[in-house]
């Protein structure tokens, strides 16, 4: 069984969908045994706790060193014993130590079909302003492994979503959730903490 630390800045709505997921016992070989929580108010801190998953939070602003921080970050996420680290909805960047202690060991969930609208300043309703002033007419979310450059790392799932007339940023937003990210973020995890991922070249294949 693979301990899962999920990372946090907001509401949690993909942590919740994580969650229910578990619940409904579609994570099999994989447990959430904390959530880290970038914002003590972040309403994501809530709903761990109404289900019972020790939480922590963890600020930027509280270390004067950007290093400082990554060392605090990656010691909490070892002294937890994770085995994956989902970020869902966090919105600090990650340091590099972090991110090298755990290699092709953590999934970002993106709302947009990287590689569009990702990348630095690409982030929640941002992302969805940024398509909607493009105008296209099909965006989505993708689960992908977090390596050094800013959404980068290999995909693991995609989703479509479609664009219609009079879509708002938050209209969208609400769809892509409903539509993509509460749907592949679990099974991306799920197929980890299966080890049904294989990385070749910065590039996924899934075993069936
Ligand atoms: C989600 O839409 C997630 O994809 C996005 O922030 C929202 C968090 O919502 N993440 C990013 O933009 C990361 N670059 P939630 O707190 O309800 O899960």
């Amino acid at each position: 069984m693979k301990n899962i630390a999920v990372l946090v800045s907001g509401g949690g709505t993909n942590l919740q969908a994580l969650i229910d997921a578990e619940k409904r016992g579609e994570i099999k070989n994989g447990k959430i045994n904390c959530v880290i929580s970038s914002n003590p108010d972040a309403y994501a801190l809530k709903r761990a706790q109404n289900n019972s998953i020790h939480t922590e939070v963890i600020r930027r602003k509280d270390y004067a060193r950007f290093d400082d921080y990554d060392k605090a970050l990656t010691e909490l996420l070892q002294s937890r014993n994770a085995d994956l680290v989902v970020l869902a909805g966090f919105m600090t960047i990650l340091g590099s130590r972090v991110i090298s202690t755990f290699k092709n060991k953590i999934i970002n969930i993106h709302p947009s079909l990287i590689p569009s609208f990702c990348g630095e300043g690409f982030y929640g309703l941002r992302v969805h302003e940024a398509a909607l002033a493009k105008g296209v007419k099909v965006t989505g979310a993708t689960a992908h492994f977090v390596n050094e450059v800013c959404d980068g790392g290999p995909i693991i799932i995609q989703k479509a979503v479609e664009i219609k007339n009079g879509d708002t940023p938050q209209v969208l937003q609400k769809r892509v959730m409903e539509q993509a990210e509460w749907n592949i973020l679990p099974k991306a995890v799920s197929l980890f903490c299966d080890d049904k991922i294989i990385i070749k070249n910065n590039i996924t294949e899934i075993i069936d």
